[in-house]
């Protein structure tokens, strides 16, 4: 039998906590023969809630669980964790400007960076959800300098899989019929799904949709807009396609993405397509070993150069100001 893996997931009694957790639980986060111990962290406000989740998931008598311990403290919920998954985060209140949101976030990731370097396990690997996620995983990253940089990432799996949603369906293909789409860029209304390199039953995503119009003013808008239209019509913001996504990331980063395809993620650039070094930006990324590596060497047209660019100035922005609040 494999030995147990620690998961620590933050922001446990939310929604996203409430669809995750569970798929945790069952095995789908790392595979079916490995046993997890959980470690939740909240704010002390919502620890109740939290071992409310936590009967539910005693309740499930998940045979891979091993335990689960609640925390109102990053570096206790921290110690020893193999994977964190950071999805607590503060929401942007009415006329909050962005440099507040990213003064307040940095209240938190700051403090769950520094416990990530204190004492996670030497493979930490971390995966950052709550919003804005590209820039907050590049403050926890500034924080931690003891873990490779490389541990960071930010969830774009999301934007990912909605891409590949609309592009089936536009198609009437599966989605196992497309291979190598890519979302470039910022977990933002900036990001640019990509169909130039996209794979489809011998042919481009492009070539396959034949329809410059489609793809300028339905698809792209309609992928990077999908959060606000989950929340017209839910009432309330994606939590099971979220927590999907970052059970897809993790698993493809231990377990390796399938040979001929690629996927989305949010790492650090090494300078690849223009990207300056360091930012968290999608890229179009394989895992390898256990390692995320950022897919070289593919021909940007100028379409999508300029839709790229604009996202990564958005994600240099967005570094300045944490930089100016002192927090990277
Ligand atoms: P939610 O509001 O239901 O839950 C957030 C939870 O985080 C709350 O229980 C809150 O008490 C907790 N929390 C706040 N500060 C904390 C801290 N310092 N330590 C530990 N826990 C803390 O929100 P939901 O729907 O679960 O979403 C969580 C985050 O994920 C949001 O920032 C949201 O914008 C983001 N998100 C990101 C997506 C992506 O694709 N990257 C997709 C969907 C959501």
């Amino acid at each position: 039998a494999q030995q147990p893996v620690t998961v620590t997931v933050t922001g446990a009694a939310g929604q996203i906590g409430y669809a995750l957790l569970f798929r945790i639980a069952s095995g789908q986060l790392l595979g079916s023969d490995t046993p997890v111990r959980l470690r939740l962290l909240e704010i002390p406000q919502a620890v109740h809630a939290a071992e409310g989740t936590a009967m539910e998931l005693e309740d499930c008598a998940f045979p891979l669980l091993r335990s689960i311990d609640i925390f109102d403290n990053a570096s206790e919920a921290f110690s020893g964790t193999n994977i964190a998954l950071l999805v607590g985060a503060r929401p942007r209140s009415q006329g909050m400007e962005r440099a507040d949101l990213l003064e307040a976030n940095g209240g938190i990731f700051k403090p769950q960076g520094e416990a990530i370097n204190a004492g996670a396990a030497d493979d930490v690997r971390v995966l950052v959800v709550g919003n804005p996620a590209n820039t907050n995983a590049l403050i926890a990253q500034a924080h931690a300098p003891d873990v490779p940089a490389e541990r960071f990432t930010a969830m774009m799996r999301l934007d990912h899989n909605r891409a590949l949603a609309q592009l089936a369906k536009k198609l009437n293909v599966s989605v196992n019929d497309i291979r190598k789409l890519t979302v470039w860029g910022n977990h933002s209304a900036s990001q640019y799904p990509d169909i130039f390199h996209a794979e489809v039953n011998g042919t481009t995503g492009a070539k396959a949709v034949d329809d410059q119009a489609w793809l300028e003013n339905d698809f792209i808008p309609t992928v990077a807009k999908r959060g606000a239209a989950i929340i017209e019509a839910r009432g309330a913001s994606s939590a099971a396609s979220a927590a999907n996504a970052a059970i897809d990331h993790v698993y493809d980063w231990v377990n390796g993405t399938p040979e001929g395809d690629w996927v989305s993620a949010g790492v650090p650039s090494d300078g690849s397509y223009g990207v300056p070094e360091g930012l968290i930006s999608s890229f179009p990324a394989v895992s390898r070993g256990g390692r995320w590596e950022i897919v070289q060497g593919l021909e940007i047209d100028e379409f999508s150069r300029e839709r790229i660019d604009a996202s990564v100035r958005e994600l240099s922005e967005e570094r300045e100001a944490v930089a100016k609040l002192g927090l990277v």
